[in-house]
């Protein structure tokens, strides 16, 4: 392609992150600002420890991250909140966090992911409070991988969706299902052809990167997350999703902060630092899929139309001018590093 072809500013709708981890307590104050300066809104993810597992800690959680938000300068930022399903969840949260305004609930199979200890461990056991969530119109986001040793690590979501996810919504129709941070071809072609209220959210990570990324040169750590990445051939079905303007696909960073030294360990946490450049790196993944034009509707219209929310009304635009991000932010008493620090960038925020 000409160089002077490609487009040097990209104005969009202001978007939201529709999956995103931000912590608490101190952490709040490094990555809360980092989503708000791109995002007007942004779904946060119910892991903490303990969870949060009911309104009223979803409601006062909502309200640490909007204090973070403001004290950076972002007063309007407006954190979404859920709730983390476990096999106790009564079914009368659901009316109340509706009322409260909580957008959805999360479900964890036990084992599956960072602070899922607490999550599924059958869903029948969630059956009633799932019933209350079907009749109160309250969506399920759904952590796809099944758990079992038994089942390869690489094939755990392909899994998930025959054994788990199809008798799901054979069981309840008429709930709304959100299939979280997809991974495979698989994943895509569920959700592009299921019947019903069904969506997914992709991340950055999942677009640019493939398995290879994790062990080039040596392990790469900061690249391990959950569900891992995939194959090449899985990598080409996300952007082929994300790009191809389906309404059922949108904008999920999983942005998952950890700290350095528990990424870098024997044992390292899972999860991907993409908050700091989210729509740099989203921007990246569409330009190298010659897209560019169907990334507002993926950033900034589709979530909001699947979750029944007014689409923002601002802009954000995006220059093409490189810049590198630092190798590592300060994390509470410690530092956080994040995807790709170091390296060029080619868009950024401005
Ligand atoms: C997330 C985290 O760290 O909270 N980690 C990850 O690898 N994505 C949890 C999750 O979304 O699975
Ligand atoms: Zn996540």
């Amino acid at each position: 392609m000409l160089a002077h072809s490609a487009p040097q500013t990209l104005s969009i709708t202001r978007p939201d992150d529709w999956h995103l981890h931000v912590r608490d307590g101190a952490a709040l104050q490094t990555v809360v600002p980092h989503t708000a300066a791109q995002f007007a809104r942004a779904l946060i993810m119910p892991n903490l420890k303990p969870p949060v597992t009911s309104t009223a800690q979803a409601l006062a959680y909502g309200e640490r991250i909007r204090a973070a938000a403001t004290v950076a300068g972002y007063s309007t930022f407006e954190p979404l909140m859920t709730l983390y399903l476990t096999d106790h969840l009564p079914p009368d949260e659901i009316l109340r966090a509706k009322d409260a305004g909580i957008v959805g609930v999360k479900l964890y199979p036990a084992g599956a992911t960072t602070n899922s200890d607490a999550g599924v461990t059958d869903m029948r056991k969630t059956y009633s409070t799932l019933e209350a969530m079907q009749r109160a119109n309250m969506p399920l986001l759904v952590h796809g991988e099944v758990t079992s040793p038994d089942i390869d690590l690489f094939d755990r979501e392909a899994v998930f969706i025959d054994t788990q996810l199809i008798p799901l919504r054979r069981h309840f129709p008429a709930l709304k299902v959100v299939f979280e941070h997809i991974t495979t071809r698989e994943a895509a072609q569920y959700v592009q052809s299921a019947q019903g209220a069904i969506a997914a959210s992709i991340t950055a990570h999942h677009l640019l990167y493939n398995r290879n990324a994790i062990f080039t040169g040596g392990i790469r750590p900061h690249y391990y997350c959950l569900p891992v990445l995939k194959r090449e051939i899985h990598r080409q079905a996300l952007v082929d999703a994300a790009t191809g303007g389906s309404p059922r696909f949108f904008l999920g960073t999983d942005s998952a902060p950890h700290a350095t030294q528990l990424k870098e360990h024997a044992s390292g946490c899972a999860g991907c630092y993409t908050a700091h450049a989210a729509m740099e790196l989203y921007a990246s993944a569409f330009e190298a899929a010659q897209a560019l034009d169907k990334l507002e509707a993926f950033a900034s219209f589709h979530g909001p139309d699947f979750y029944d929310l007014p689409r923002n009304t601002g802009q954000i635009t995006l220059r093409r001018e490189s810049w590198t991000p630092p190798q590592s932010y300060p994390f509470a008493d410690t530092s956080l590093k994040p995807l790709g620090g170091g390296e060029v960038l080619h868009w950024r925020m401005a």
